[in-house]
């Protein structure tokens, strides 16, 4: 863990748009080493484009991007060779099995023979995936993908973990393995930003969590900080985003479409 005040990942002034739609619209954000960042909002708010931004994948039109230390525009290998990233759908090479595909992807960060052996059949064993590992992924089920997407970014233990919607399709029980694993890896120093839609695992898991909409950061902070902001005490996650995005009458919604 980097004992320095500086944040795990800076963003200053951060903007981003296509023609003319806003994608992130001038975002500041610090997250510290070893938290856990839960990115909420509705469809479209910006969460996706922002962890792309993170990782390089993306240009941002304005702002700078610090990650780890590095000034991603300076060195973006750099930052990715520390970074896990899992988009929100991710990838795979089809016609590779799931044993080939995660040591390819071992291969590629230069994780040594016996390590790599090791760390995939542990992650395989506690995903429950290993009686599936010599299958070719096109046949796996989607939950079975999004397991290998998530394996393939542990082994070379990253120091930041970028995770679109990471729990999409998993099961309970490789959720749960999931969480715990991340709540562990945190006590190792590794920093996590996630982007959910599940809010209970937001508020469950996350240290704290950023609220963005149409592009802004609308609020940020613990689950104390956010209820104070939306001036809801003792409330849940829901009740709080549903007031801060503007979508409180969902109920009016439901009752239109259902006239
Ligand atoms: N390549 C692109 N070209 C044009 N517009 C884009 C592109 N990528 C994203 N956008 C737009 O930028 C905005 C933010 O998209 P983004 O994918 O970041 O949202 P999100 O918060 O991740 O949404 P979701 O919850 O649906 O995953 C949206 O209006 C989207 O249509
Ligand atoms: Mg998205």
């Amino acid at each position: 863990m980097v004992s320095t005040g500086e944040p795990a990942v800076k963003l200053r002034n951060v903007a981003k748009r296509y023609v003319d739609i806003v994608a992130v619209d001038y975002i500041d954000l610090d997250v510290k080493y070893g938290e856990i960042l839960g990115l909420l909002g509705p469809n479209g708010s910006g969460k996706s484009t922002t962890l792309k931004i993170i990782l390089g994948l993306i240009k941002p039109d304005s702002g700078s991007v610090n990650v780890l230390g590095i000034n991603a525009e300076d060195d973006p290998v750099a930052v990715k060779r520390q970074v896990g990233y899992v988009p929100e759908t991710p990838r795979l090479y089809e016609f590779l099995t799931g044993l080939e595909y995660l040591d390819f992807v071992g291969d590629i960060y230069g994780i040594t023979v016996s390590e790599k052996k090791a760390r995939i059949e542990e992650y395989l064993e506690a995903l429950e995936l290993e009686e599936r590992e010599g299958d070719m992924i096109s046949s796996y089920s989607q939950g079975m993908k999004q397991k290998t997407a998530l394996i393939s970014v542990f082994l070379h233990k990253p120091k930041l973990l970028l995770l679109d919607e990471p729990l999409s399709g998993l099961d309970p029980r490789s959720a749960r393995i999931v969480k715990d694993l991340l709540r562990e890896l945190k006590s190792q120093g590794v920093t996590t930003i996630l982007s959910t839609h599940i809010l209970e695992i937001a508020q469950a898991m996350c240290d704290r969590i950023a609220i963005m909409y149409e592009g802004r950061l609308l609020a940020l902070g613990n689950m104390k900080e956010l209820r104070q902001k939306a001036r809801l005490p003792g409330s849940d996650l829901e009740d709080i985003f549903l007031k801060l995005t503007g979508t409180e009458d969902v109920r009016e919604v439901v009752e239109a479409l259902l006239k």
